[in-house]
């Protein structure tokens, strides 16, 4: 099939790299000049394991192209998809502006059948309101509006499209269903078509749900540090019934990132403006909005609450591993607390400390977590980064001028960190070596 990808973000990128590689001929996109003259080089805008590899791969082969030419992109294809951003407004809504004036492009310059497929993630109702759109500045409706929502994760986002769980199909037509349905067989997945409207409803649902399960485990691991329990054990223990599932119980300092703080927003507002009151979901952004400082208040307690001077050592300051993305990153909170405690804050990332500083005020990053964590007072963990789990304990303690490690990602074993003689304060387990 021929494919039209608009918007060249986490998206937009990642479907069409993938589409082109499963074997249709896919133009990307974008009206960022510069953005497109990178990617024809095989330049990346973003950090994501095993995509530029693909990027270069497909365009070798012929079925992948980048283009500022919407026109001409939307001339031979099949099928258009919209990946453009819908970043949250002030009052939480999705703004639809890039979504708008891209429907308008696409109603300007139809020439024949298409399916128009929205892959943003947008408010319900929002693709009948692109059909209008269309069929206003087209003048005919020789088209379809589709909704096909993208549950990728950062940092995994090749491997969860090539190895989707479920496609999900929003669609009005037949036609437009066999279009879907055909484009998504390579990936033998499962394929869940409804209508447009329950489509889009199941992406924020879904993303809501999750992070529900993190809110939720938090809140028992708040339990836990009270009663003496300890949260991986009862998760462990909940994750092995299959009616709940292993995933998404990590407690820590609450979910960030570009989709969970947006959606549960989006969705509360969605349903605010139909009259329903989301309590949940409202409740699961009050907790996760708490659960962040549980971190700062951990390094507090261990210096009895006197941070003026003492040396921080911050590893991880991406909102999660294997990506250098900072959107509702928790570090965007926790850095600031502790600098205005007047502690000296020395941060390092393996990718995000561009990004960080940018969004941090007086950031101060090294290059190497040697250099971070060499005679601080203390070391705190913010991302659960896989180089952090493999540190070599005992030597980080050498480097150390306290054993003093609080981990806001429950990275680390009890009992070694008992053993090898640190204060160790982490989220929802009893704090080690107490003083
Ligand atoms: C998420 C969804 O997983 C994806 O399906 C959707 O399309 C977009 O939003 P992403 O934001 O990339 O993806 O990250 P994800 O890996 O889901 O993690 C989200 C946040 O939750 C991170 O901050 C992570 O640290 C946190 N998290 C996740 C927990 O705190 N505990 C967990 O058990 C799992």
């Amino acid at each position: 099939m021929n494919i039209c990808v608009i918007g060249t973000g986490y998206v937009g990128l990642v479907s069409g790299v993938c589409f082109s590689d499963i074997g249709n001929k896919v133009t990307c996109v974008d009206i960022d000049e510069n953005k497109i003259s990178n990617l024809k080089k095989g330049i990346i805008p973003i950090y994501e394991p095993g995509l530029e590899e693909l990027v270069l791969k497909n365009i070798k082969e012929n079925r992948l192209s980048f283009t500022t030419q919407l026109d001409k992109a939307l001339d031979e294809a099949d099928v258009v998809l919209i990946a453009v951003g819908t970043p949250p407004k002030e009052n939480g809504e999705a703004d639809l502006r890039f979504v708008e004036a891209v429907a308008t492009s696409i109603g300007k310059n139809l020439n024949g059948y298409k399916v128009i497929v929205t892959k943003s993630t947008v408010p319900v109702g929002t693709g009948k309101w692109i059909k209008g759109i269309i069929e206003k500045e087209a003048g005919h409706s020789n088209f379809d509006v589709a909704s096909n929502p993208e549950f990728l994760r950062e940092g995994s986002a090749i491997y969860d499209t090539m190895n989707m769980e479920r496609a999900v199909i929003g669609v009005e037509s037949d036609k437009a269903k066999e279009v879907l349905t055909e484009l998504h067989k390579p990936f033998n997945t499962n394929i869940v078509v409804a209508d447009i409207e329950t489509a889009e409803m199941i992406k924020y649902a879904a993303n809501a749900f999750l992070a529900t399960k993190i809110s939720f485990i938090n809140e028992i691991a708040n339990i836990c540090e009270l009663v003496g329990a300890d949260v991986t054990k009862v998760a462990e223990g909940m994750g092995y019934d299959n009616r709940i599932g292993k995933a998404f119980l990590a407690a820590g300092i609450g979910y960030g990132g570009s989709c969970f703080p947006k959606d549960t927003n989006a969705l509360i507002n969605i349903a605010a403006n139909v009259g329903y009151n989301l309590r949940i979901v409202k409740d699961v952004e009050n907790v996760n909005a708490m659960q962040r400082f549980r971190v700062y208040d951990k390094v507090k307690e261990a210096f009895n609450g006197e941070l003026e001077g003492k040396k921080l050592a911050v590893l991880g300051l991406a909102f999660k591993p294997n990506t250098d993305d900072m959107r509702a990153a928790p570090s965007i909170d926790v850095i600031p607390k502790l600098l205005e405690d007047g502690a000296d804050v020395i941060a390092y990332d393996p990718v995000a400390m561009a990004n960080a500083k940018r969004e941090i005020a007086n950031l101060n990053t090294v290059n190497s977590y040697e250099e971070a964590v060499q005679g601080a007072d203390a070391v705190i963990v913010l991302t659960d980064w896989k180089e952090f789990k493999d540190l070599d304990l005992a030597d980080l303690k050498k480097k150390l001028k306290q054993p003093v490690l609080i981990d806001g990602r429950n990275m680390f074993d009890l009992n070694q960190m008992a053993d090898l003689g640190y204060y160790y304060a982490s989220i929802g387990r009893r704090t080690v070596n107490k003083l």
